[in-house]
């Protein structure tokens, strides 16, 4: 008999509490912050679905593996089981361990970036695009043109699109250092990439002699849309579709806090010796030796028992069909999300559900709010906050405006989602209430993190 109810396949062995408040206590809270999630206490938040980088559970195993970490400055055992575990994966030559994501793309855009250079990816996730704008770099995403129809349903939304990589490589020779896909395509809703899209990409790449690139943060996640929705891979196991999509590209970044299951960690990933040999004179600057980069022992050592479980069948159906069980519940609910559901997180349109509010003024900033303010729940504006400062100082609005709610790995249950899914319809009634914002305060990059809001009257 196969049930229809898919549960979570561990059992809770240590718990943390949540501190409840009051929709004032809330009200005062984000005030006090400028209207900015970023800027809140963590304990004044009662489900955190800000991020889904770092704040997974990790598993028994994970803890124990910690217990093993080795901390020699060179050459540590630790270090030797972190390389098994990412080659057992990604079997790359070499591989430069650093403290996150963005220092591995900072390395990277810093030997190969520069000004004159254009990089393309499916979407540049900020940071991506921070740092290749920070080497006088222009970043350019070039999503197929379904990614950008939030009700639209695709199986393969996060394919880039391939047309128009062929037409940028060919007007540009000499100037495209690296071609990125990433994996998931987080900024463009958490959709999958095709194993098709990927070898179409690779052929691209060889035709121009320009070098393929993964951002492979939600490796795992991607292959198990792949082997679900994808002719032929179903029999595959996810492990030999990742090692698929690694053997397409010639390098990748990657944050370790996101599907490798670990709290902290990255790396930068190669086959090309010279390249390697930049980026870890790169790396000592900034990160530290070779065989720990910006990590502890311990560190490497959680990340090499969390790439194990991150592949498992069992662990990525549960968490493929929870975060689809949020996302469904407000479709039915008649809250705009984009779809089909992505892997990590359910993206509400907030340019639909508030379209009395302007792009420039930010309806998804404002709903993010209204989420915080009625139920304490945090989510994050992935639209023109994040994306509407261009390079040369305007501001126009992006492409979409969504709030995102990630969810963490292995750290909330049912009923959690069950009290979002219950806060969500109610913001939705207060939604033609809602006013737009402007932004009183900001920073010159990565505005969202810490720029400062005020109702417009
Ligand atoms: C697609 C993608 N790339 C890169 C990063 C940067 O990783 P980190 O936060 O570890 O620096 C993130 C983080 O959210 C991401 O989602």
């Amino acid at each position: 008999m196969e049930y229809r109810t898919i549960i979570e396949p561990f059992r809770i062995h240590s718990v943390e509490p949540l501190r409840l408040t009051t929709e004032e206590q809330r009200r005062a809270a984000i005030d006090a912050v400028g209207l900015n999630l970023f800027g809140l206490h963590a304990d004044d938040v009662l489900i955190d679905l800000l991020t889904d980088s770092g704040t997974g559970a990790m598993s028994r195993d994970q803890w124990a593996a910690i217990q093993h970490g080795d901390e020699s400055y060179a050459g540590s055992p630790s270090w030797y089981v972190f390389l098994e575990a990412v080659q057992e994966l990604f079997p790359f030559r070499h591989v430069i361990p650093t403290h996150q994501g963005r220092a591995a793309e900072k390395i990277l855009f810093t030997a190969i970036g520069g000004p004159s250079k254009v990089v393309p990816n499916n979407t540049h996730f900020d940071t991506t695009r921070a740092n290749i704008e920070f080497s006088g770099a222009q970043a350019v995403d070039m999503p197929i043109a379904e990614a950008l129809e939030p009700s639209l349903v695709h199986p393969f939304k996060g394919n880039i699109d391939v047309v128009a990589l062929e037409r940028l490589l060919a007007e540009r020779p000499g100037d495209v250092p690296v071609v990125m896909v990433t994996i998931t395509n987080n900024s463009g809703g958490g959709q999958p990439v095709s194993l098709a899209n990927m070898r179409a990409v690779r052929d691209v790449c060889n035709r121009h002699g320009v070098p393929l690139f993964l951002d492979a943060c939600r490796f795992a996640e991607n292959a198990w849309f792949v082997h679900e929705r994808e002719e032929g891979q179903s029999g595959r196991s996810v492990a030999e579709i990742v090692r698929e999509f690694a053997s397409l590209a010639d390098g990748m970044t990657m944050s370790a806090k996101k599907d490798p299951l670990a709290n902290i960690g990255g790396w930068l990933a190669c086959n090309d010796d010279d390249l390697a040999a930049r980026c870890r004179a790169l790396l000592v600057l900034t990160e530290g030796f070779p065989t720990y980069g910006g990590l502890a022992g311990r560190d490497l050592e959680a990340i090499a028992q969390g790439l194990r479980e991150a592949v498992d069948h069992e662990y990525l159906r549960y968490r493929i069909r929870s975060t689809a069980y949020l996302g469904e519940a407000l479709a039915r609910a008649e809250i705009p999300v984009v779809q089909p559901i992505g892997g990590h997180a359910v993206y509400l349109d907030a340019r639909a559900l508030l379209s009395h509010v302007p792009p420039l003024e930010y309806p998804g900033q404002a709903l993010a709010v209204e989420l915080y303010v009625a139920g304490g729940i945090r989510g994050c504006e992935i639209g023109t906050v994040m994306f509407g400062r261009q390079a040369d100082g305007s501001e126009r609005p992006a492409a979409m405006d969504l709030v995102r709610l990630a969810i963490p790995r292995r750290t909330y249950t049912q009923s959690h989602i069950d009290y979002v899914i219950e806060v969500c319809i109610e913001v939705g009634r207060r939604a033609p209430e809602l006013r737009g914002l402007r932004i009183v305060e900001e920073p010159e990059t990565l505005r969202h993190f810490t720029a400062r809001f005020e109702p417009i009257a």
